[in-house]
């Protein structure tokens, strides 16, 4: 049967890539397929997170997960660290992915920058646990942003060579990775090659969930664009990545396509269409931002949220645990 799950790291607020590439699609699938989504706390200690914060930090992603439409009656919604099957399913994994494997992983070298052998162990592994946590629950589905695909290729590998090497065919899916529409890779607003990131130094290269209407339309009226008007074709737009951008997000955030945004702008220039965008931007985020902050008034509310998450997630996550450990040959199997 077809199932969801996603997750996101719990490292820093939410912007807007987030919001398109990530959240609007849960949004979207807990009404089309079973669906799991959790707030990666293994995934962030990759890095280092300061331990009085990590709490108040898994909430806040739980209050965006709830702020932008996810019903916990409707799709599971819960902690990484509640469910211990996904470290126990890690080791495993990090016993089928070869090295070689790993060392192609883009993300990895973009994180470590320069100085790798000064990086966590747990960095370099970081895919390998990721893989645990989708094929866990058999996910088939993994709404993610485009910087995620390659994660996505590895989960595969590794789901195909578990499969072989134990005997057991079929025994995990190969899922998918659903990465579609204008939002899958938002650009960072002050530079049209790079994504819109949590760690850019510059607050103008993104909008976070939690801006009010003021910052948002200071944002992307500070946007770098070019003195041209819109251009009339997706062709045309593709040379110019920061006009290019901010079509996308009009599209992404309208629930349209970059073609149908520029019909109805070629000829405009962007004095004409900043404005529409931030009005757009407002309506569309505003209320999500005031939403998490309303549940983030009520932590005991998300806690309760998140236990009952975690009760059913490990419910979900321990027969299969229970058949991986049983091929694997384990003492304790
Ligand atoms: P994370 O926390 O970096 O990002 C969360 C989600 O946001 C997407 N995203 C973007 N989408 C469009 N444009 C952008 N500029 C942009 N920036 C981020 C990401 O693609 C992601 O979908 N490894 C994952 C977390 C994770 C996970 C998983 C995801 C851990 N285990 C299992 C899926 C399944 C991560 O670091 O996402």
């Amino acid at each position: 049967p077809a199932r969801v799950l996603s997750g996101v790291q719990p490292t820093g607020a939410l912007h807007l890539g987030n919001y398109l590439g990530a959240l609007v699609k849960f949004t979207r699938l807990q009404h089309q397929m079973e669906t799991f989504i959790f707030v990666a706390d293994l995934h962030a200690i990759t890095q280092w997170q300061d331990p009085a914060r990590l709490k108040g930090q898994v909430r806040e992603i739980a209050a965006a997960y709830l702020a932008s439409g996810l019903d916990p009656k409707v799709a599971t919604i819960f902690p990484q660290s509640a469910v211990p099957a996904h470290a126990e399913l890690a080791w495993v994994f990090n016993c089928v992915a070869r090295l070689g494997w790993l060392d192609r992983m883009t993300q990895f070298k973009d994180k470590a920058g320069k100085h790798k052998e000064r990086e966590s162990v747990g960095l370099y592994t970081y895919p390998v646990l990721q893989a645990a946590d989708i094929l866990l629950y058999r996910a088939t589905h993994v709404p993610v942003g485009e910087d995620q695909r390659q994660h996505l290729e590895l989960t595969r590998d590794i789901a195909a060579k578990f499969n072989h090497d134990f005997g057991v065919p079929g025994f995990f899916p190969l899922p998918e990775a659903v990465v579609e529409g204008p939002g899958a890779r938002v650009m960072s607003l002050r530079d049209g090659a790079a994504k819109m990131s949590k760690s850019d130094p510059s607050e103008y290269s993104r909008i976070n969930l939690t801006d009010d209407a003021d910052a948002i339309a200071q944002k992307i009226r500070k946007a770098r664009t070019d003195p041209e008007p819109l251009p009339d074709t997706l062709e045309a737009l593709a040379a110019r990545p920061e006009a290019q951008n901010l079509v996308a997000i009009y599209a992404a955030l309208d629930g349209r396509t970059s073609a149908e945004v520029l019909a109805e702008y070629a000829g405009q220039g962007f004095g004409v269409f900043k404005p529409r965008l931030a009005d757009l931007a407002v309506a569309k985020l505003g209320p999500v931002g005031e939403a998490m902050r309303r549940y983030m008034s009520d932590p005991v509310e998300i806690d309760r949220i998140l236990a009952a998450g975690a009760e059913r997630a490990r419910q979900v996550g321990a027969p299969v645990l229970a058949e991986v450990k049983a091929a694997v040959g384990y003492w304790a199997g």
